[in-house]
């Protein structure tokens, strides 16, 4: 979900909206906003879906000085204008969003609010009527919400407006992202800096149980113990412009075309001009002495850490191990003696791979954080940060991020590798292999046409699909199979391709597509004798191959790059493949159902 306020300024109702529309990658189900003002009217509006809807039931008089606003990713309840935020409370004093998950809801209305009816089935419900409850028994507006920030327990980003004094919003988050923008006579709220940049691109952060109060003129804010913090404010390093679409109907496409250039400004952070890897010494030395690495990780992050995983075993010398977030948390495996902790984040601010870094930091592990966003919550809350410099990802499903994470890997397991003395790595010319993939990624995009032809022909009518591979091609497999699933909707799944003919081959039909990625010498020949038994069963392949192994028929052929960063190019035309196979079918390539880019919720 996402949040935005505003305070002090005229065109409060634009402002939030135009921030929620920023911040729709955050969530899409509903939406709401709220205005007042001093001597103003009060005005709350909520719609079910995108934030097009919300703006059609915004008339003109909606005006105000003061606002908060929520667009929303269901957690509990449907997604409904009941469930959608802003809410109120039964006197309609208090205005309240919320992100997050409020754990011990059924508790709170055991404990305090027994009497209450509820007209919908949302956890924030619960948090707006504690407030009201705590100041009908005679506290402040602060000391009512102070008090039921003590109560409440899971994440929260939560801003709330008392109507009675509307020149004041407050503000408190636990594990969820928020942020305070600081403008002149006003400040503004959001949970990411891109929401509000068009008011202003300083901002505070706020730490986990702060409190804080928002005036036009001046923000304060308190710690949990009640003592006043005071924070430098940080200068966004963003561009409006790196957040428009420009001439391009979808982000995802911009996204896809981005990546040589991305692919080149990894070099350019990452290199010397001797093409040397250059990464903080600390991180190289706490990796060398570890005995093991473990990357954690989810979605489109966790595919890109297997990738990561092949080149940092073969650069590095030491084991990795890739894991899911959610899983890990609750079910931590042995560890080694000396664990050395990846997490993959575009965001920095998935809550499932923060409750791992949470447990590692109570653990004393080293950590670092391979993040798209400076100064989110999993940069600042790791030891170390690597930033993937693939410039803002909008559209929900990942491309240039997953590619990125790819690189800035390679770089760190060269510059180790090297540290480490160890052959391989220095026959490894990182920087001109980057290069090379750089090249060839424009070779592909330029290829759309046929690859939009490739999907009118054998995925227009499929119900589903198959993407195999054997080590790193089996890897993109699974990438590229969320990518086509998540998108168009088409049932995907990535598959080990030997691993196909023990159960999975009976789900092929007449007409299944089957992908077949081979970039792997030693396993090329196999994966195309898996590809045999399938069309022997009535599948159509499709083959996308390094041109080395390339066969006449292959109908996707790609050029030769190093043997450990076939992914970063063996991708490209699966991105493409989604991306077309979703147009065709007419669904929203940017925002695909039920999914939200950052997901800050277990
Ligand atoms: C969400 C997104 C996925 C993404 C995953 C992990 O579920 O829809 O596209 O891969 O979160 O996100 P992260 O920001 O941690 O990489």
């Amino acid at each position: 979900c996402g949040i935005v306020g505003i305070i002090g300024k005229e065109n409060a109702t634009d402002i939030l909206v135009q921030g929620l529309e920023k911040l729709e990658y955050r969530g899409y189900d509903s939406a709401g906003i709220f205005v007042t003002g001093k001597n103003k009217q009060d005005y709350l509006v909520k719609s079910i879906g995108r934030i097009s809807n919300l703006q059609t039931k915004i008339s003109p008089e909606i005006q105000g000085t003061v606002g908060i606003g929520h667009t929303r990713w269901a957690t509990h309840g449907k997604p409904s204008e009941r469930n959608a935020h802003p809410h109120t409370s039964n006197n309609h004093q208090f205005i309240l969003v919320h992100n997050g998950v409020i754990e011990n809801f059924e508790e709170i209305k055991q404990e305090f609010l027994q009497n209450q009816r509820f007209g919908g089935e949302t956890d924030t419900e619960i948090a707006v009527y504690l407030i009201e409850y705590f100041s009908k028994l005679g506290m402040t507006t602060k000391e009512a919400f102070k008090k039921a920030l003590t109560v409440i327990k899971g994440s929260y980003a939560f801003a709330l407006i008392d109507k009675n004094d509307p020149e004041t919003i407050y503000v408190a988050k636990n594990k969820s992202p928020l942020l305070i923008g600081l403008g002149d006579d006003f400040n503004v709220i959001c949970s990411d800096a891109m929401a509000m940049l068009t008011e202003t691109n300083h901002f505070v952060e706020i730490a986990d149980g702060e409190m804080v109060i928002v005036k036009a003129d001046k923000i304060e804010i308190e710690d949990e113990k009640g003592n006043m913090v005071y924070r430098e404010s940080y200068e966004a390093q963003l561009d409006l412009s790196d957040i428009e679409k420009g001439t391009y109907p979808y982000y995802m496409l911009k996204e896809i075309d981005d990546q040589p250039a991305v692919m080149r400004r990894v070099i350019q952070e990452y290199t010397d001009s001797m093409g040397k890897a250059i990464i903080d010494p600390e991180i190289i030395e706490k990796m060398t002495a570890s005995d093991r690495i473990y990357i954690v990780a989810c979605g489109t992050s966790y595919n890109a850490g297997w990738v990561g995983k092949a080149i940092l075993e073969k650069m590095t010398d030491i084991p990795v191990e890739v894991h899911l977030s959610s899983e890990f948390g609750y079910n931590m495996p042995l560890l080694s003696e000396k664990p050395f902790f990846i997490f993959l984040s575009q965001s920095g601010e998935t809550a499932d791979s923060r409750q791992v870094l949470v447990r590692t930091n109570e653990l004393d592990f080293p950590s670092l954080t391979l993040t798209n966003m400076a100064g989110s919550t999993l940069s600042r809350e790791a030891d170390y940060t690597l930033l993937l410099h693939a410039g803002p990802e909008i559209a929900v499903a990942s491309t240039k991020a997953y590619t990125a994470q790819i690189a800035v890997l390679a770089v760190l397991a060269k510059a180790v590798g090297d540290h480490k003395g160890l052959e391989a790595s220095k026959e490894f010319d990182i920087a001109h292999e980057l290069s090379v993939i750089a090249a060839v990624m424009e070779t592909i995009i330029d290829e759309k046409m046929a690859i939009s032809q490739l999907v009118e022909e054998y995925l227009s009518e499929t119900r589903n699909a198959f993407y195999i591979g054997r080590g790193v091609d089996y890897f993109v497999s699974m990438e590229a199979s969320l990518k086509l699933k998540e998108i168009s909707y088409i049932q995907a799944e990535g598959f080990a391709a030997g691993e196909l003919k023990h159960g999975t081959i009976a789900l092929i039909e007449e007409g299944t597509p089957v992908f077949g990625v081979i970039t792997d010498k030693k396993t090329a020949a196999h994966t195309r004798g898996n590809l045999k038994e399938v069309e022997s069963r009535g599948a159509h392949n499709i083959v996308i191959a390094l041109a080395s192994l390339a066969k006449e028929t292959d109908q996707l052929i790609i050029p030769d790059v190093h043997p450990l960063l076939t992914p970063l190019v063996s991708i490209i035309p699966t991105q493409l493949i989604a991306y077309f196979a979703t147009l065709q079918r007419g669904y929203d390539v940017d925002k695909p159902r039920n999914l939200a880019k950052s997901v800050t919720v277990e």
